[in-house]
Order: structure tokens, then sequence, then C-alpha cells
């Protein structure tokens, strides 16, 4: 278990920006994730779970807390006639995740290919991407409590997910310690997602699982900017679910905007769409911070970009959205320590 104090926290997310951990801890076992969280007790600090970062904004004035970098990721699958059960120590890759289940043919996640973080974070977000989901594969999560110290198994049922939510995000004193996804080996593409049909239609084969994954991959990579450029986290606001009246009352606005009837009578309209189609706020920058040109959903932080700045700009184009369409958007990115 390795320990420091004032850790600089921007190298260790996707933004790169941001202050220090007052402390920090690497955990390599549940023992560790334990011993950390009865570290903060003593000191009485919040113990705050850190996976791959790319989920957060770090303030500038970085975090009074026990940061735990989640670092168990051994992958091992237990096979079971056509279902497998993939299980994860927490602090695992995603794309590591992805590779593995992908390269033995295993369907379930390979629309979700590309993304970065964990496979903790995987969970904690419900991430999804082209017509999949995290949860459609979700068989469990171990965790600890950092109330109580106490382990415990969240199955299915009980993992409450939603929308980029989950029982996780919102019980965080629940630290993922490892997590199990039920996958198969039934061919069951899922290409509905209209990125992916225009692939298929330029005859990108997307039969087995790896090669939908490739597909994905090369799809993200022309939308999202590259890690090694610039620093982001994927969509910084979520998709609004509004009611159907607002829906239709923009629709006559604004023609053509995409909407997604939701089962619950309400109307998820593509936030992407009207930044870059109503409000033409694609480029729009704040100090060292600003939408991407190529996904208007995306912040990008330059180098030398601070908290701040992302901040500054995440507030103005939320007052922008307010005041032409009525709708409060959320961040989907979480401002560390924030609770
Ligand atoms: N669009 C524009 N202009 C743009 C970009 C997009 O008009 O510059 C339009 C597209 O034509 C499309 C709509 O906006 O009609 C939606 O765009 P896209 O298909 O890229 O999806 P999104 O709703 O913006 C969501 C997820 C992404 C996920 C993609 C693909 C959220 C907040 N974002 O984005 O997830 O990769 O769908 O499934 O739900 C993430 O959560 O971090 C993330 C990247």
């Amino acid at each position: 278990m390795k320990f420091g104090e004032h850790v600089p926290l921007a190298p260790l997310t996707t933004l790169g920006v941001g202050g220090k951990a007052r402390f920090f801890i690497e955990a390599h076992s549940e023992e560790d994730v334990k011993a950390a969280i009865a570290r903060a007790r003593e000191c009485g600090l919040p113990v705050l779970p850190l996976g791959g970062g790319s989920n957060l904004l770090v303030p500038d004035a970085g975090v009074d807390g026990v940061v735990v970098k989640v670092m168990m990721r051994d992958i091992a699958c237990e096979e079971g006639g056509a279902e497998t059960l993939l299980v994860a120590g927490a602090g695992a890759s995603w794309e590591t995740v992805v590779d593995t289940a992908t390269s033995r043919g295993l369907f379930g996640i390979e629309n979700l290919a590309g993304i970065p973080g964990t496979i903790g974070g995987a969970a904690v977000q419900n991430i999804g991407a082209y017509g999949a989901e995290l949860a459609g594969v979700f068989a469990y999560a171990d965790t600890v409590d950092a109330a109580t110290g106490s382990s415990r198994r969240i199955a299915r049922d009980e993992a409450a997910f939603g929308y980029r939510t989950s029982f996780f995000k919102n019980n965080r004193s629940h630290i993922v310690t490892r997590v199990a996804l039920r996958l198969s080996t039934h061919a069951s593409p899922n290409i509905s997602y209209p990125d992916l049909l225009r692939a298929q239609e330029e005859g990108v084969s997307l039969t087995a699982p790896v090669d939908i994954a490739k597909a994905v991959r090369a799809i993200r990579a022309r939308k999202f900017p590259k890690q090694a450029e610039e620093g982001s986290a994927g969509s910084f606001f979520k998709n609004p679910v509004i009611s159907r009246e607002l829906a239709s009352a923009l629709a006559e606005r604004f023609p053509g905007m995409p909407q997604f009837p939701q089962p619950d009578g309400t109307v998820k309209v593509s936030l992407a769409w009207l930044l870059d189609r109503a409000l033409s706020l694609k480029g729009f920058s704040k100090g060292n911070a600003r939408l991407y040109e190529k996904h208007p959903l995306v912040i990008v932080a330059r180098a030398g970009a601070r908290a701040a700045d992302i901040d500054a700009l995440a507030k103005e184009v939320a007052e922008l959205v307010r005041s032409a369409t009525g709708i409060a958007i959320e961040r989907e990115v979480e401002t560390f320590g924030a609770r």
C-alpha cells in the first residue's frame, strides 16, 4: 500500500487539471481499502475513491480527504455454457476488460469499447454508448462501506441503474472493489445506433465482438479528442430528459431536433445537437477550456487550463442553454470531493 501527502491529482485524471490530495493511498487489495478507511476515520476526513479519473473535475484547491486509488486489476473468466462471468478488480482498465471479452468472442460490452476509465468507474457511472449500457451485463459488485468498514455484495436488482447513475453513485460510502459481468457466446450484435449502421453500409464487418469493438473505437476516434493532445472527460453534460410538452415546443422552434421518448412519458433530447445547431456553440471558450469542435458535449482543457476555467465555461453554457430553451442541464462529470 503506497501512501502520500499533498499528492498532485491532475496527472491521475483525463482532464489533467486541479490541485492535490491531502492524503493519497494506492489500494492493492480489499484490506488496503479497509486500512484507508480506518486512516480516514482517525483523521476525521472523507474517503474519496479514485478509478481512472476519466469523469472527474478536481478543484484547483485540491481535496481535503483521503483519496484511495483502487489498484486491484485482476481479471478472471468463469465459463458456464453459453454464459461467461467476467470478474475483475475494480481498478482494471475498462479497455483491458473489453479486450479480454471480445478476444474470447464474448458479446455484451463490445459497443462500450474505447471508453476511458476503470471497470469500477464504469459500474458507478453506468457507462453507455452506441445503444448499450453497463447495466445490461452487470451481475454484481463487491463493495466496502466506508461508513461501517464492512464488505457487501450488491446484486443486479439492488444496483438501481439509470441513465449514468447507480446505487454506487447515490451511496458514495460504498467503495467498489470488484465487478462481475455476465457475457454471452451467443451472437447478438447490437448495431442499430446510426453511427454503426453507417459503418456497416460502408462495408465494415460487424459480426464478431472484436469487429464491433474496432468499429466503435474508429467512430469514437473521429469524435473525441486524443488524450495525448488535450484533456477531456467525454461528455461533460448529460443529455437532458424533459417533459413531452417542452420537447414538442422546442422541436417546433428547432426543426430536426432529435427526440428519444422514454418509457415514463418523458423525452430525452440531444444536448450536442442543441449546442451545435440551435446555439452554435462549437469551439465556445473560457480561458483555456472550450467546447470541442467535433462534439460540443465534450469540454477540452488546453495545456495550462485550470479547473476554474472549466467550471466557468460549464456554468456559462448551462446559462445559455437555460435562457434559450428553458432546460436546466446537469453535469455528467463530477467535481471531486463535492457531495
Ligand atoms: N450532433 C450534432 N453536432 C455535433 C455532434 C452531435 O448535431 O457536433 C448530433 C448528432 O447528429 C446526433 C446527436 O447530436 O443526432 C447525438 O450525438 P451522438 O450520437 O454523438 O451522442 P450523444 O448523445 O452526444 C451520447 C453519450 C456518449 C456516447 C454517445 C454514443 C451522453 C451524455 N453521452 O452522446 O457518452 O458515447 O451517446 O452513444 O449520454 C459519455 O457519457 O461520456 C459519452 C461520451
